[in-house]
Protein backbone atom coordinates (compact mmCIF):
# COMPACT_ATOMS: atom_id res chain seq x y z
CA UNK A 1 0.00 0.00 0.00
CA UNK A 2 1.40 3.13 -0.73
CA UNK A 3 0.16 6.76 -0.84
CA UNK A 4 2.25 8.16 -3.94
CA UNK A 5 -0.41 9.30 -6.64
CA UNK A 6 1.85 8.64 -9.27
CA UNK A 7 2.32 5.05 -11.56
CA UNK A 8 5.01 2.95 -11.09
CA UNK A 9 8.60 4.68 -11.96
CA UNK A 10 9.54 1.01 -13.32
CA UNK A 11 6.77 0.67 -15.72
CA UNK A 12 6.96 4.32 -17.04
CA UNK A 13 10.67 4.32 -17.27
CA UNK A 14 10.24 0.94 -19.42
CA UNK A 15 7.69 2.52 -21.52
CA UNK A 16 9.43 5.80 -22.23
CA UNK A 17 12.73 3.80 -23.28
CA UNK A 18 11.12 3.68 -27.44
CA UNK A 19 10.92 7.34 -26.98
CA UNK A 20 14.11 7.77 -25.18
CA UNK A 21 16.27 6.17 -28.03
CA UNK A 22 14.67 7.77 -30.51
CA UNK A 23 15.73 11.08 -28.78
CA UNK A 24 18.94 9.70 -28.65
CA UNK A 25 19.37 8.87 -32.13
CA UNK A 26 18.38 12.23 -33.33
CA UNK A 27 20.06 13.94 -31.04
CA UNK A 28 23.47 12.40 -31.91
CA UNK A 29 22.63 12.75 -35.51
CA UNK A 30 22.29 16.31 -34.98
CA UNK A 31 25.55 16.63 -33.32
CA UNK A 32 27.53 15.07 -35.90
CA UNK A 33 25.66 17.32 -38.89
CA UNK A 34 26.59 20.15 -37.00
CA UNK A 35 22.92 21.33 -36.81
CA UNK A 36 22.27 24.35 -34.68
CA UNK A 37 21.40 24.35 -31.30
CA UNK A 38 17.76 23.27 -30.81
CA UNK A 39 16.85 26.68 -29.11
CA UNK A 40 18.25 28.18 -32.55
CA UNK A 41 16.39 25.80 -34.57
CA UNK A 42 13.50 26.56 -32.93
CA UNK A 43 13.56 29.92 -33.23
CA UNK A 44 14.13 30.25 -36.94
CA UNK A 45 11.12 27.73 -37.19
CA UNK A 46 8.66 30.16 -35.17
CA UNK A 47 10.00 32.96 -37.08
CA UNK A 48 8.96 31.08 -40.54
CA UNK A 49 5.74 29.57 -39.30
CA UNK A 50 4.07 31.58 -36.65
CA UNK A 51 2.52 35.39 -36.76
CA UNK A 52 4.44 38.01 -35.11
CA UNK A 53 2.21 39.25 -32.23
CA UNK A 54 0.19 36.51 -31.92
CA UNK A 55 1.08 34.21 -28.88
CA UNK A 56 -1.01 31.03 -30.04
CA UNK A 57 0.69 30.57 -33.27
CA UNK A 58 4.26 30.92 -31.94
CA UNK A 59 3.11 27.85 -29.29
CA UNK A 60 1.67 25.91 -31.96
CA UNK A 61 4.64 26.40 -34.04
CA UNK A 62 6.77 25.19 -31.30
CA UNK A 63 4.65 22.07 -30.63
CA UNK A 64 4.64 21.21 -34.41
CA UNK A 65 8.87 21.83 -34.42
CA UNK A 66 8.81 19.38 -31.79
CA UNK A 67 6.67 16.83 -33.38
CA UNK A 68 8.51 17.06 -36.91
CA UNK A 69 11.99 18.36 -35.80
CA UNK A 70 13.73 17.94 -32.40
CA UNK A 71 11.93 17.32 -29.08
CA UNK A 72 11.69 20.67 -27.24
CA UNK A 73 12.02 20.32 -23.51
CA UNK A 74 9.32 22.83 -23.19
CA UNK A 75 5.96 22.56 -20.34
CA UNK A 76 4.36 21.48 -23.83
CA UNK A 77 0.26 19.96 -22.83
CA UNK A 78 0.48 21.01 -19.05
CA UNK A 79 0.83 24.87 -20.31
CA UNK A 80 -2.89 24.95 -19.70
CA UNK A 81 -2.86 24.38 -16.14
CA UNK A 82 -0.32 27.09 -15.62
CA UNK A 83 -2.25 29.09 -17.43
CA UNK A 84 -5.30 28.66 -15.29
CA UNK A 85 -3.19 29.46 -12.10
CA UNK A 86 -2.41 32.27 -14.16
CA UNK A 87 -5.63 33.51 -15.05
CA UNK A 88 -6.42 32.98 -11.70
CA UNK A 89 -4.27 35.87 -10.07
CA UNK A 90 -5.38 38.08 -13.13
CA UNK A 91 -3.66 40.58 -15.38
CA UNK A 92 -1.82 41.93 -12.55
CA UNK A 93 -0.01 38.79 -11.96
CA UNK A 94 3.90 38.31 -11.40
CA UNK A 95 5.31 35.01 -11.86
CA UNK A 96 8.76 33.90 -11.31
CA UNK A 97 10.22 30.98 -13.68
CA UNK A 98 13.25 28.96 -13.33
CA UNK A 99 14.31 26.92 -16.41
CA UNK A 100 13.39 29.60 -19.75
CA UNK A 101 14.61 27.20 -22.51
CA UNK A 102 13.18 28.42 -25.36
CA UNK A 103 10.18 30.39 -24.09
CA UNK A 104 7.56 28.39 -24.04
CA UNK A 105 6.01 28.37 -20.78
CA UNK A 106 7.14 31.81 -20.12
CA UNK A 107 4.57 32.84 -23.36
CA UNK A 108 1.81 30.57 -22.20
CA UNK A 109 1.85 32.59 -19.07
CA UNK A 110 2.18 36.01 -20.15
CA UNK A 111 0.14 35.97 -22.36
CA UNK A 112 -2.50 36.52 -19.91
CA UNK A 113 -0.67 39.13 -18.27
CA UNK A 114 -1.78 43.26 -18.48
CA UNK A 115 0.79 46.26 -18.39
CA UNK A 116 0.69 45.91 -14.42
CA UNK A 117 1.79 41.92 -14.63
CA UNK A 118 5.41 40.84 -14.82
CA UNK A 119 6.89 37.92 -15.77
CA UNK A 120 10.60 36.90 -15.28
CA UNK A 121 11.93 33.62 -16.07
CA UNK A 122 15.86 32.56 -14.91
CA UNK A 123 17.85 30.53 -16.93
CA UNK A 124 21.85 29.66 -16.60
CA UNK A 125 22.13 29.09 -20.56
CA UNK A 126 22.89 32.22 -22.03
CA UNK A 127 21.57 30.66 -25.63
CA UNK A 128 18.32 29.96 -23.57
CA UNK A 129 17.77 33.44 -22.33
CA UNK A 130 18.65 34.95 -25.75
CA UNK A 131 16.29 32.74 -27.91
CA UNK A 132 13.49 33.07 -25.27
CA UNK A 133 13.66 36.70 -25.21
CA UNK A 134 13.76 36.98 -28.96
CA UNK A 135 10.46 33.95 -28.74
CA UNK A 136 8.63 36.51 -26.32
CA UNK A 137 9.46 39.35 -28.29
CA UNK A 138 8.44 37.54 -31.41
CA UNK A 139 4.88 36.34 -29.63
CA UNK A 140 4.15 39.92 -28.99
CA UNK A 141 4.80 39.26 -25.12
CA UNK A 142 8.71 41.15 -24.62
CA UNK A 143 7.15 44.04 -22.98
CA UNK A 144 5.67 41.90 -19.72
CA UNK A 145 8.66 39.65 -19.55
CA UNK A 146 12.50 39.65 -18.29
CA UNK A 147 15.11 36.98 -19.31
CA UNK A 148 17.51 36.80 -16.42
CA UNK A 149 20.58 34.55 -17.28
CA UNK A 150 22.53 32.69 -14.74
CA UNK A 151 22.70 29.73 -11.94
CA UNK A 152 19.18 30.18 -10.59
CA UNK A 153 20.36 30.79 -7.24
CA UNK A 154 22.43 33.75 -7.93
CA UNK A 155 19.69 34.91 -10.12
CA UNK A 156 17.18 34.73 -7.22
CA UNK A 157 19.55 36.21 -4.45
CA UNK A 158 19.44 39.67 -6.25
CA UNK A 159 15.28 39.47 -7.02
CA UNK A 160 13.37 41.88 -4.27
CA UNK A 161 9.92 42.11 -5.15
CA UNK A 162 7.72 39.21 -3.96
CA UNK A 163 5.52 36.74 -6.52
CA UNK A 164 2.33 35.30 -6.30
CA UNK A 165 3.77 32.20 -9.37
CA UNK A 166 6.09 30.20 -8.39
CA UNK A 167 7.03 27.92 -11.79
CA UNK A 168 9.99 25.31 -10.69
CA UNK A 169 10.84 23.98 -14.35
CA UNK A 170 15.07 23.78 -14.51
CA UNK A 171 17.32 21.37 -12.41
CA UNK A 172 15.67 18.96 -11.15
CA UNK A 173 17.77 18.58 -7.94
CA UNK A 174 17.32 22.68 -7.21
CA UNK A 175 13.67 22.64 -6.41
CA UNK A 176 13.78 22.13 -2.76
CA UNK A 177 17.02 24.51 -2.63
CA UNK A 178 15.72 27.06 -4.69
CA UNK A 179 11.81 27.17 -3.04
CA UNK A 180 13.57 27.23 0.05
CA UNK A 181 15.47 29.89 -0.99
CA UNK A 182 12.10 31.88 -2.33
CA UNK A 183 10.36 31.68 0.45
CA UNK A 184 13.43 32.80 3.02
CA UNK A 185 13.80 36.04 0.99
CA UNK A 186 9.72 36.62 1.03
CA UNK A 187 9.94 36.52 -2.74
CA UNK A 188 6.52 34.65 -2.33
CA UNK A 189 3.55 36.41 -1.46
CA UNK A 190 0.32 35.27 0.27
CA UNK A 191 -1.50 33.01 -1.43
CA UNK A 192 1.29 32.15 -3.81
CA UNK A 193 0.96 29.19 -5.78
CA UNK A 194 4.06 27.35 -6.40
CA UNK A 195 4.13 25.08 -9.57
CA UNK A 196 6.85 21.68 -9.85
CA UNK A 197 6.70 20.61 -13.45
CA UNK A 198 8.36 17.16 -13.69
CA UNK A 199 7.81 14.98 -10.70
CA UNK A 200 6.24 12.15 -12.27
CA UNK A 201 7.95 9.08 -11.94
CA UNK A 202 9.90 9.04 -14.75
CA UNK A 203 11.85 11.72 -12.78
CA UNK A 204 11.84 9.16 -10.08
CA UNK A 205 11.89 10.86 -6.35
CA UNK A 206 12.51 14.26 -5.87
CA UNK A 207 12.86 15.93 -1.88
CA UNK A 208 11.02 19.25 -3.04
CA UNK A 209 7.81 16.50 -3.30
CA UNK A 210 7.69 15.26 0.68
CA UNK A 211 9.16 18.56 1.94
CA UNK A 212 6.31 20.47 0.76
CA UNK A 213 3.57 18.11 0.89
CA UNK A 214 4.44 17.85 4.68
CA UNK A 215 3.41 21.69 5.10
CA UNK A 216 1.44 22.64 6.99
CA UNK A 217 0.91 26.38 5.10
CA UNK A 218 0.60 25.11 1.79
CA UNK A 219 -2.00 22.82 0.32
CA UNK A 220 -0.49 20.55 -2.52
CA UNK A 221 -1.94 18.25 -5.47
CA UNK A 222 -0.21 16.21 -7.44
CA UNK A 223 -1.89 16.81 -11.13
CA UNK A 224 -1.09 13.77 -13.52
CA UNK A 225 -0.34 14.69 -17.25
CA UNK A 226 1.86 13.69 -19.68
CA UNK A 227 5.68 13.78 -20.92
CA UNK A 228 5.82 16.57 -23.34
CA UNK A 229 4.26 15.47 -26.78
CA UNK A 230 4.31 11.76 -25.68
CA UNK A 231 0.83 10.81 -24.61
CA UNK A 232 2.19 6.90 -23.29
CA UNK A 233 4.59 8.37 -20.60
CA UNK A 234 3.15 9.86 -17.59
CA UNK A 235 4.34 13.07 -15.96
CA UNK A 236 2.60 15.31 -13.73
CA UNK A 237 3.05 18.44 -11.58
CA UNK A 238 2.85 19.39 -7.89
CA UNK A 239 0.45 22.86 -7.35
CA UNK A 240 1.08 23.99 -3.78
CA UNK A 241 -1.24 26.92 -3.01
CA UNK A 242 -0.18 28.69 0.21
CA UNK A 243 -2.76 29.12 3.05
CA UNK A 244 -4.24 32.41 3.93
CA UNK A 245 -1.88 33.54 7.20
CA UNK A 246 -4.45 31.97 10.20
CA UNK A 247 -5.02 29.05 8.68
CA UNK A 248 -1.43 27.27 8.94
CA UNK A 249 -2.01 27.21 12.60
CA UNK A 250 -5.25 25.82 12.19
CA UNK A 251 -3.84 23.01 10.16
CA UNK A 252 -1.05 22.89 12.26
CA UNK A 253 0.20 19.19 12.79
CA UNK A 254 -1.69 17.91 9.64
CA UNK A 255 -0.06 16.29 7.33
CA UNK A 256 -0.22 15.27 4.16
CA UNK A 257 -0.60 10.78 4.09
CA UNK A 258 2.96 9.47 3.37
CA UNK A 259 4.80 12.94 3.98
C1 LIG B 1 12.84 21.94 -18.96
S1 LIG B 1 13.75 23.31 -19.56
C2 LIG B 1 12.66 24.65 -19.24
C3 LIG B 1 11.43 24.61 -20.11
C4 LIG B 1 10.55 25.83 -20.03
N1 LIG B 1 10.15 26.14 -18.68
C5 LIG B 1 9.28 25.58 -20.85
O1 LIG B 1 8.40 24.85 -20.36
O2 LIG B 1 9.19 26.11 -21.96
C6 LIG B 1 14.99 23.46 -18.32
C7 LIG B 1 15.89 24.67 -18.43
O3 LIG B 1 16.52 24.85 -17.15
C8 LIG B 1 17.79 25.39 -17.36
N2 LIG B 1 18.59 25.16 -16.14
C9 LIG B 1 19.17 24.02 -15.72
N3 LIG B 1 19.81 24.20 -14.56
C10 LIG B 1 19.62 25.50 -14.22
C11 LIG B 1 20.04 26.30 -13.13
N4 LIG B 1 20.80 25.82 -12.13
N5 LIG B 1 19.65 27.59 -13.09
C12 LIG B 1 18.88 28.12 -14.09
N6 LIG B 1 18.48 27.40 -15.15
C13 LIG B 1 18.83 26.11 -15.22
C14 LIG B 1 18.31 24.70 -18.61
O4 LIG B 1 19.32 25.48 -19.23
C15 LIG B 1 17.03 24.56 -19.45
O5 LIG B 1 16.93 25.57 -20.41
Amino acid sequence: MTDDPRGSVLATRLRALPWAMTELVRFVTARLTGAPPVQEGALAWAREHARPGDPATVLAALDRFAAERRFLMNVGEKAPLLEDVVRGFGPSARIVELGSFVGYSAIAMARHLGPGGRLVSIDVSPTASRVSRQMAELAGVGERTEFLCGKSGDVLATLREPFDVVFLDHWKGLYLDDARLILERGLARDGVVFIADNVGPLFGDNPYVPWMRARDDFDSTYVRGHVEYRPEIEDGVLVSRRRPRGAATEHAGAREPGA
